[in-house]
């Protein structure tokens, strides 16, 4: 699946613009301050109904103007072409437009148009808190395991009672007992999708980083969030004291996370930050293998300063993976120059400049 079509208005600095982009790769140019990044943060307002920039939506949204708006046609996927919009007004009203109709929620869009983002920030999936690794692992489980979504709002229901009770001690504890019942029961679910999920992904992760980059020896681990050889409701019950005086469950799926560990370090510790790049590149590029597998649709990646950090060698083996991917791809650089001789011949490419908000074709894909 791919965007034929996409228009923005009043997206930062961005002038109102139409385009048709490859179902392929997309290159983005131009100098500092043009508007590249703004419109990769276009499209992934419409995937996802936020910017990756800033949790809140405002910056995103035109000085001057009421509300920003992003129009898109996706192709390839089941039962025809479905019509995305997403608008965000300065009041804080947001609208989701999906095929004529609204919808209620942003999972809806994520379903449809599923986004892989490599950016400068990326790196924050190694170092960052284990919250930013969950959101990375939540997405892909998500995406091949229809049944995640409702286990997890389960799971949710059921925290949120728990800690409660921890904090005010308002539930009898029969009632309370019945709600572990059900904690322990989604949490084993998410914690069995989970596991599936990294163990497909394992291998094609390291497969993928061995094509991009030499780190023998590099590991991913997944951590279900409490100890591996004991029940999570023994361990609740351990752990009461200590979870009534924090106001928080302690244990539990949502603790869980990814280790990236290379000769007995944290891969973050040690690695450049070329080579933590490149890590997180061959996990994005797992995922999206993974979702195309599982479902009739692939992913659009969003690739922000691609030569960034990276020698020509590490350039070519990149574009070489996004190319296998047979994946939308939409790169933003400074210099197109540097990513000319990345592409086999059959590969549709189109390219784009961007000067000062104004958004131009300079080569079509189908030409
Ligand atoms: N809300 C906004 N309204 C208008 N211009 C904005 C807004 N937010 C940022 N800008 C400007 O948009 C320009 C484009 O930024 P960006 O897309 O990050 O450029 P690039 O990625 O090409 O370096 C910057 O010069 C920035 O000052
Ligand atoms: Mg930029």
């Amino acid at each position: 699946m791919s965007l034929s079509r996409v228009s923005v208005t009043a997206v930062r600095n961005l002038h109102p613009v139409t385009i048709s982009p490859s179902p392929r790769i997309n290159i983005l140019y131009g100098a500092n301050g043009s508007g590249k990044t703004s419109m990769l943060e276009a499209v992934h307002l419409l995937g996802l109904a936020r910017s990756f920039r800033s949790t809140r939506l405002l910056p995103v949204i035109q000085h001057e103007q009421a509300a920003c708006t992003v129009f898109g046609v996706v192709d390839e996927t089941e039962g025809g072409p479905r019509n995305l919009g997403v608008s965000r007004e300065r009041n804080g009203e947001f609208t989701i437009r999906i095929d004529g109709q609204n919808a209620r929620s942003a999972a809806q869009l994520a379903e449809i148009m599923p986004l892989q983002l490599i950016n400068p920030d990326s790196f924050r999936l190694l170092e960052g808190a284990p919250k930013i690794r969950r959101q990375f692992l939540d997405w892909g489980v998500f995406h091949v395991e229809p049944r995640f979504m409702g286990t997890w709002q389960r799971l949710q229901k059921a925290l949120k009672q728990r800690n409660s009770w921890l904090r005010h001690g308002t539930l009898d504890a029969a009632s309370q007992a019945a709600w572990d019942r059900e904690l322990c029961q989604a949490s084993a679910e998410i914690d069995e999708y989970r596991r599936a999920y990294i163990k497909a992904l394992k291998p094609v992760f390291e497969q993928t980083l061995s094509e991009l980059v030499s780190l023998e020896g590099l590991t991913l681990s997944y951590y279900r969030g409490w100890d591996k050889d004991r029940e999570l409701v023994e361990v609740l019950s351990t752990s009461l004291f200590r979870d009534q005086q924090m106001g928080h469950t302690q244990a539990g799926p949502q603790r869980a996370d990814l280790r990236l560990r290379l000769g007995g370090h944290n891969a973050a510790e040690i690695l450049s930050r070329g080579q933590q790049k490149l890590v997180v590149c061959a996990l994005r590029i797992a995922q999206g293998h993974l979702v195309s597998q599982a479902r009739r649709g692939q992913c659009i990646y969003l690739v922000d300063d691609l030569p960034s950090e990276l020698d020509e060698q590490h350039r070519l083996s990149l574009c070489r993976l996004l190319e296998d991917l047979r994946c939308q791809v939409f790169i933003t650089c400074v210099d197109h120059e540097l990513l000319r001789e990345c592409w086999q011949t059959e590969t549709p490419v189109a390219l784009f400049h961007v000067e000062q908000g104004c958004i131009t074709q300079t080569h079509d894909h189908r030409e």
